[in-house]
Protein backbone atom coordinates (compact mmCIF):
# COMPACT_ATOMS: atom_id res chain seq x y z
CA UNK A 1 0.00 0.00 0.00
CA UNK A 2 2.70 2.44 1.13
CA UNK A 3 4.51 1.28 -1.67
CA UNK A 4 1.93 1.56 -4.42
CA UNK A 5 1.59 5.29 -2.96
CA UNK A 6 5.23 5.91 -3.28
CA UNK A 7 5.67 4.92 -6.49
CA UNK A 8 2.72 6.60 -7.73
CA UNK A 9 4.13 9.79 -6.31
CA UNK A 10 7.29 8.74 -7.99
CA UNK A 11 5.14 8.80 -11.05
CA UNK A 12 3.91 12.27 -10.70
CA UNK A 13 6.92 13.33 -10.15
CA UNK A 14 8.25 12.71 -13.37
CA UNK A 15 5.40 13.49 -15.33
CA UNK A 16 5.39 16.94 -13.87
CA UNK A 17 9.26 17.33 -14.56
CA UNK A 18 7.88 15.81 -18.02
CA UNK A 19 5.23 18.36 -18.28
CA UNK A 20 7.47 20.73 -17.26
CA UNK A 21 9.96 19.78 -20.14
CA UNK A 22 7.10 20.01 -22.82
CA UNK A 23 6.38 23.63 -21.37
CA UNK A 24 9.77 24.71 -21.48
CA UNK A 25 10.22 23.25 -25.10
CA UNK A 26 7.05 25.01 -26.24
CA UNK A 27 7.99 28.35 -24.68
CA UNK A 28 10.92 28.00 -26.49
CA UNK A 29 9.71 26.97 -29.47
CA UNK A 30 7.04 30.13 -29.37
CA UNK A 31 9.79 32.56 -28.67
CA UNK A 32 11.71 31.28 -31.67
CA UNK A 33 8.58 31.55 -33.70
CA UNK A 34 8.19 35.54 -32.34
CA UNK A 35 11.92 35.97 -32.75
CA UNK A 36 11.80 34.77 -36.50
CA UNK A 37 8.17 36.75 -36.82
CA UNK A 38 9.51 40.16 -35.66
CA UNK A 39 12.32 40.04 -38.75
CA UNK A 40 9.32 40.79 -40.84
CA UNK A 41 7.66 43.67 -39.85
CA UNK A 42 9.46 46.32 -41.65
CA UNK A 43 11.55 48.96 -40.36
CA UNK A 44 12.40 52.14 -41.98
CA UNK A 45 16.07 52.67 -42.93
CA UNK A 46 15.44 54.57 -45.82
CA UNK A 47 17.78 57.92 -46.08
CA UNK A 48 16.58 60.92 -47.58
CA UNK A 49 19.38 61.70 -50.16
CA UNK A 50 22.67 63.19 -48.49
CA UNK A 51 21.15 66.74 -49.19
CA UNK A 52 24.06 68.89 -47.85
CA UNK A 53 27.04 69.10 -45.62
CA UNK A 54 27.50 70.91 -41.99
CA UNK A 55 29.29 73.91 -42.93
CA UNK A 56 32.29 73.79 -40.85
CA UNK A 57 35.69 72.92 -41.28
CA UNK A 58 37.20 69.68 -42.27
CA UNK A 59 38.53 68.93 -38.91
CA UNK A 60 35.03 69.50 -37.26
CA UNK A 61 33.32 67.93 -40.09
CA UNK A 62 35.35 64.73 -39.79
CA UNK A 63 34.23 64.49 -35.95
CA UNK A 64 31.00 65.45 -36.88
CA UNK A 65 30.48 62.54 -39.39
CA UNK A 66 32.35 59.76 -37.42
CA UNK A 67 30.33 60.66 -33.88
CA UNK A 68 27.07 61.71 -35.16
CA UNK A 69 25.97 61.48 -38.54
CA UNK A 70 24.75 58.17 -37.98
CA UNK A 71 21.61 59.54 -36.00
CA UNK A 72 21.68 63.23 -37.18
CA UNK A 73 22.02 63.70 -40.93
CA UNK A 74 20.86 61.58 -43.85
CA UNK A 75 24.37 59.81 -44.41
CA UNK A 76 23.64 56.88 -41.94
CA UNK A 77 25.65 53.87 -41.91
CA UNK A 78 23.67 51.34 -40.72
CA UNK A 79 25.46 48.46 -38.97
CA UNK A 80 24.32 44.87 -39.80
CA UNK A 81 22.77 44.49 -36.47
CA UNK A 82 20.02 47.14 -37.89
CA UNK A 83 18.57 44.25 -39.55
CA UNK A 84 17.57 42.04 -36.72
CA UNK A 85 14.49 42.68 -34.95
CA UNK A 86 13.99 43.97 -31.98
CA UNK A 87 17.58 45.86 -31.94
CA UNK A 88 16.51 47.28 -35.46
CA UNK A 89 13.65 48.93 -33.88
CA UNK A 90 15.79 50.83 -31.68
CA UNK A 91 18.35 51.81 -33.92
CA UNK A 92 15.91 53.27 -36.04
CA UNK A 93 13.63 54.63 -33.61
CA UNK A 94 17.56 56.63 -32.51
CA UNK A 95 17.69 57.88 -36.35
CA UNK A 96 14.44 58.92 -36.51
CA UNK A 97 14.32 60.96 -33.71
CA UNK A 98 18.16 62.64 -34.01
CA UNK A 99 16.98 63.41 -37.53
CA UNK A 100 14.23 65.37 -36.32
CA UNK A 101 16.05 67.08 -33.53
CA UNK A 102 19.21 67.62 -35.71
CA UNK A 103 19.89 67.34 -39.60
CA UNK A 104 23.24 68.17 -40.57
CA UNK A 105 22.55 67.04 -43.88
CA UNK A 106 19.75 70.53 -43.50
CA UNK A 107 22.64 72.66 -42.24
CA UNK A 108 22.84 75.05 -45.08
CA UNK A 109 18.90 75.57 -45.21
CA UNK A 110 18.47 76.42 -42.01
CA UNK A 111 18.37 79.93 -40.70
CA UNK A 112 20.81 81.46 -38.69
CA UNK A 113 18.92 81.63 -35.57
CA UNK A 114 18.00 78.27 -35.47
CA UNK A 115 21.56 77.06 -36.09
CA UNK A 116 22.61 79.25 -33.35
CA UNK A 117 20.24 77.35 -31.37
CA UNK A 118 21.30 74.67 -32.53
CA UNK A 119 24.86 74.83 -32.15
CA UNK A 120 24.10 75.58 -28.38
CA UNK A 121 22.49 72.58 -27.88
CA UNK A 122 25.09 70.84 -29.55
CA UNK A 123 27.63 72.27 -27.24
CA UNK A 124 25.35 71.51 -23.80
CA UNK A 125 24.86 67.88 -25.35
CA UNK A 126 28.53 67.30 -26.06
CA UNK A 127 29.94 68.90 -22.39
CA UNK A 128 27.23 66.69 -20.95
CA UNK A 129 28.97 63.62 -22.36
CA UNK A 130 25.13 62.79 -22.97
CA UNK A 131 25.91 62.37 -26.97
CA UNK A 132 26.59 60.56 -28.85
CA UNK A 133 24.32 58.06 -26.47
CA UNK A 134 26.10 56.19 -24.47
CA UNK A 135 24.50 53.08 -26.60
CA UNK A 136 26.23 54.19 -29.17
CA UNK A 137 29.66 54.54 -27.87
CA UNK A 138 30.03 51.50 -26.47
CA UNK A 139 29.33 49.99 -30.28
CA UNK A 140 31.33 52.74 -31.50
CA UNK A 141 34.48 53.01 -30.18
CA UNK A 142 35.81 55.37 -32.51
CA UNK A 143 32.34 58.04 -32.08
CA UNK A 144 33.77 58.82 -28.26
CA UNK A 145 34.50 62.28 -28.14
CA UNK A 146 38.01 62.32 -26.40
CA UNK A 147 39.56 65.66 -25.40
CA UNK A 148 40.70 67.15 -27.85
CA UNK A 149 37.79 65.74 -30.11
CA UNK A 150 35.42 67.17 -27.60
CA UNK A 151 37.39 70.77 -27.01
CA UNK A 152 37.13 70.68 -30.97
CA UNK A 153 33.53 70.62 -31.07
CA UNK A 154 32.69 72.79 -28.11
CA UNK A 155 34.81 75.50 -29.72
CA UNK A 156 32.86 74.76 -32.84
CA UNK A 157 30.12 75.52 -31.13
CA UNK A 158 31.12 77.88 -28.87
CA UNK A 159 31.52 75.72 -26.44
CA UNK A 160 31.86 78.16 -23.58
CA UNK A 161 28.27 77.60 -22.81
CA UNK A 162 27.73 76.31 -19.27
CA UNK A 163 26.72 72.55 -18.93
CA UNK A 164 23.79 73.30 -16.51
CA UNK A 165 21.83 76.20 -17.79
C1 LIG B 1 22.76 56.72 -31.83
C2 LIG B 1 22.19 57.90 -32.35
C3 LIG B 1 22.76 59.25 -32.02
C4 LIG B 1 24.05 59.70 -32.19
C5 LIG B 1 25.24 58.93 -32.74
C6 LIG B 1 24.06 61.06 -31.75
N1 LIG B 1 22.81 61.44 -31.35
FE1 LIG B 1 22.22 63.28 -30.81
N2 LIG B 1 20.31 62.62 -30.51
C7 LIG B 1 19.89 61.33 -30.72
C8 LIG B 1 18.49 61.23 -30.39
C9 LIG B 1 17.64 59.98 -30.46
C10 LIG B 1 18.07 62.51 -29.98
C11 LIG B 1 16.68 62.94 -29.55
C12 LIG B 1 16.63 63.27 -28.12
C13 LIG B 1 16.56 62.05 -27.30
O1 LIG B 1 15.62 61.27 -27.48
O2 LIG B 1 17.43 61.88 -26.43
C14 LIG B 1 19.25 63.36 -30.07
C15 LIG B 1 19.25 64.70 -29.78
C16 LIG B 1 20.33 65.54 -29.95
C17 LIG B 1 20.29 66.96 -29.76
C18 LIG B 1 19.09 67.76 -29.31
C19 LIG B 1 19.05 67.70 -27.81
C20 LIG B 1 17.79 68.27 -27.24
O3 LIG B 1 17.59 68.03 -26.05
O4 LIG B 1 17.02 68.88 -27.95
C21 LIG B 1 21.54 67.43 -30.02
C22 LIG B 1 22.01 68.86 -29.97
C23 LIG B 1 22.36 66.29 -30.38
N3 LIG B 1 21.60 65.15 -30.34
C24 LIG B 1 23.68 66.37 -30.72
C25 LIG B 1 24.47 65.28 -31.06
C26 LIG B 1 25.88 65.39 -31.38
C27 LIG B 1 26.67 66.71 -31.38
C28 LIG B 1 26.31 64.15 -31.65
C29 LIG B 1 27.71 63.71 -31.99
C30 LIG B 1 28.75 64.17 -31.11
C31 LIG B 1 25.17 63.24 -31.52
N4 LIG B 1 24.08 63.98 -31.15
C32 LIG B 1 25.19 61.88 -31.76
C33 LIG B 1 20.65 60.29 -31.19
C34 LIG B 1 21.99 60.35 -31.49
Amino acid sequence: MSRSAGAGSGVGGVGRARARRRGLAAGAGALAVVAVAIQFVPVDRSGPPARHEVDAPPEVVRVLRAACYDCHSAATRWPWYARIAPVSWLIADHVRKGRRELDFSDWPVIDFTAQDELLREVAREVEKGSMPPSSYRLAHPQARLDGARRDLILDWAGGDIPAQP
